[in-house]
C-alpha cells in the first residue's frame, strides 16, 4: 500500500514511529460556477490521496521529504520564506496560518507523497494543505474543528501560495464522507450528505490531458459577468445579494437591459445552482438515471450558456450519449481541459474505457487517461 511505503520511508529515514495522515482530492458532482455566486456544489472525497508521516523532532527546523519528487526542503520556524521549488510553499503556508493563529508549532520531520493525478482537476494542492492542518492539529493538540481546518488550509493557499480559490475543495478533503455526496451552502457553509452508493454504476473520471490558456483569464471574465448581471438585478432589489437570490422568471424579466451575454451567464448560474437541489432530491429518492440527466443539462449549459468548455470536453461528453453503459457525463471543474465525469454500468466499466479511449486517440491523437474511482472518507489519521 503507499501509506506503508511513506510510513516505511519515514522510519528509515528518521527512526521513529510516525503519526500518518490522508487526506484526498475531492470530485464534484454537480455545481459548477457557482461557488463564487454563493450558490450549492455537491463534492465528495475520493480514493485518491496525499499521505503525510509526520513527528515532532523537538528542535526549530523542519524538515519536509517530498516522496514522489525525491526532494527535500528544510526551513526554520524563526524564518519562513517562500521556496522557489513550489511545492514546500503550500506546508509553510499551513505553518504560517497556526502562526497567525497564535497556534504554537514546533519543529517536525515529514515525509509526503499522493496517488492524486496532477492537472486533472481533482484538487491535489487542497489535499496537501488539508493532510498538514490536520496533522499540525492533532501533532500539537490545538482543538481546532475540521471546518477551521478547511478555511485555515484555504487562507494558507490564498496568502502564502498566491492562489486564489474557494472553499469547496479543501471543505470535501476534510468533511467526506464514504459514499456520501455533500451538499454545500457556499454562503452559510451549512452542509448535508447525501448517499451515492455506487452498486450498480461507478464514476469514472476521463482526463481530456488539455490545459487550454484561456482558462484563467476566461475565470476571470466570467466571475465579472455574473457581477454585472447581478448588479442589474440589485438596482430593482436590493435584498438580491447574489445570483443565487435570483430565479430564473428573474433573469428572464431583465433580459433586455443585461443583453444576451450576460443574461446567458446569469441564467447558467441560477438554473445549476436549481440542478444541484433537484439532484439531491433525486438522489435522495434513489433516481440515479435522473441524476445523469441533470449531469448531461449541466454540460449543456457550461458549454452553450456559460462557454467554459472546450472541443476536448464536448466530444467527449457527446460520446457518451450513444453509450448504454452511460448514464450522464459532464465537464467537472473551471472548464478547458481537466476532466469529464461519467456515472457509468459497473459491469460494463471496461467496454466503456475502452471505447471512450479509442475513439479519442482518433479524434485527437491522445492517450485518454481514465479513473475510476470511490467516494471515501476525508482527511483522517490511518
Ligand atoms: C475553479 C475554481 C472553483 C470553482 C470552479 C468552477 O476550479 O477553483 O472554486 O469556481 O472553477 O466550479
Amino acid at each position: 500500500m503507499y501509506s506503508e511505503k511513506i510510513r516505511k520511508r519515514f522510519i528509515a529515514l528518521f527512526n521513529t514511529t510516525p503519526l500518518v495522515v490522508h487526506a484526498p482530492g475531492r470530485i464534484n458532482l454537480i455545481g459548477e460556477h457557482t461557488d463564487y455566486n454563493d450558490g450549492f456544489v455537491l463534492p465528495a472525497a475520493i480514493d485518491k490521496e496525499i499521505i503525510c508521516a509526520i513527528a515532532p523532532n523537538y528542535s526549530n527546523t523542519c524538515h519536509l521529504v517530498a516522496y514522489d519528487l525525491d526532494e527535500e526542503h528544510k526551513f526554520s520556524l524563526e524564518k519562513i520564506r517562500k521556496s522557489e521549488k513550489g511545492w514546500p510553499n503550500y506546508i509553510m503556508g499551513v505553518v504560517d496560518q497556526f502562526f497567525k493563529r497564535n497556534l504554537e508549532i514546533q519543529g517536525f520531520n515529514c515525509v509526503f507523497g499522493g496517488n492524486i493525478p496532477l492537472g486533472a482537476g481533482l484538487s491535489s494542492s487542497a489535499a496537501l494543505v488539508c493532510a498538514f492542518s490536520y496533522s499540525f492539529n492533532t501533532l500539537f493538540n490545538h482543538k481546532l474543528t475540521r471546518m477551521e481546518l478547511a478555511k485555515l488550509g484555504q487562507s494558507a493557499q490564498k496568502e502564502f501560495v498566491g492562489l486564489q480559490c474557494g472553499i469547496r475543495e479543501q471543505f470535501a478533503s476534510v468533511h467526506g464522507k464514504a459514499n456520501q455526496v455533500m451538499r454545500l451552502d457556499c454562503r452559510t457553509l451549512e452542509h448535508e450528505y447525501f448517499d451515492f452508493k455506487m452498486e450498480e454504476y461507478s464514476v469514472v473520471l476521463c482526463d481530456t490531458a488539455v490545459k487550454h490558456s484561456l482558462a484563467s483569464s476566461e475565470y476571470n471574465t466570467r466571475r465579472k459577468e455574473c457581477e454585472r448581471g447581478l448588479e442589474i438585478l440589485q438596482k430593482y432589489n436590493p435584498a438580491i445579494k447574489a445570483l443565487r437570490d435570483a430565479t430564473p422568471e428573474l433573469i428572464d424579466k431583465h433580459r433586455a437591459e443585461m443583453g444576451d451575454l450576460v443574461y446567458d451567464r446569469s441564467s447558467y448560474v441560477v438554473e445549476e445552482n436549481l440542478r444541484v437541489l433537484e439532484t439531491c432530491k433525486l438522489l435522495s429518492q434513489g433516481k440515479l438515471e435522473a441524476v445523469g440527466e441533470k449531469l448531461y443539462e449541466s454540460h449543456a449549459g457550461l458549454s452553450n450558456k456559460y462557454e467554459v468548455s472546450c472541443e476536448e470536453l464536448d466530444f467527449l461528453v457527446e460520446e457518451t450519449k450513444e453509450m448504454d453503459e452511460v448514464i450522464g457525463a459532464r465537464m467537472m471543474g473551471g472548464g478547458f481541459g481537466g476532466c469529464t465525469i461519467n456515472l457509468v454500468k459497473i459491469d460494463k466499466l471496461n467496454h466503456f474505457i475502452d471505447s471512450i479511449s479509442s475513439a479519442y486517440r482518433s479524434k485527437f491523437n491522445i492517450e485518454l487517461k481514465t479513473y475510476t474511482i470511490r467516494i471515501e472518507n476525508g482527511t483522517g489519521k490511518l
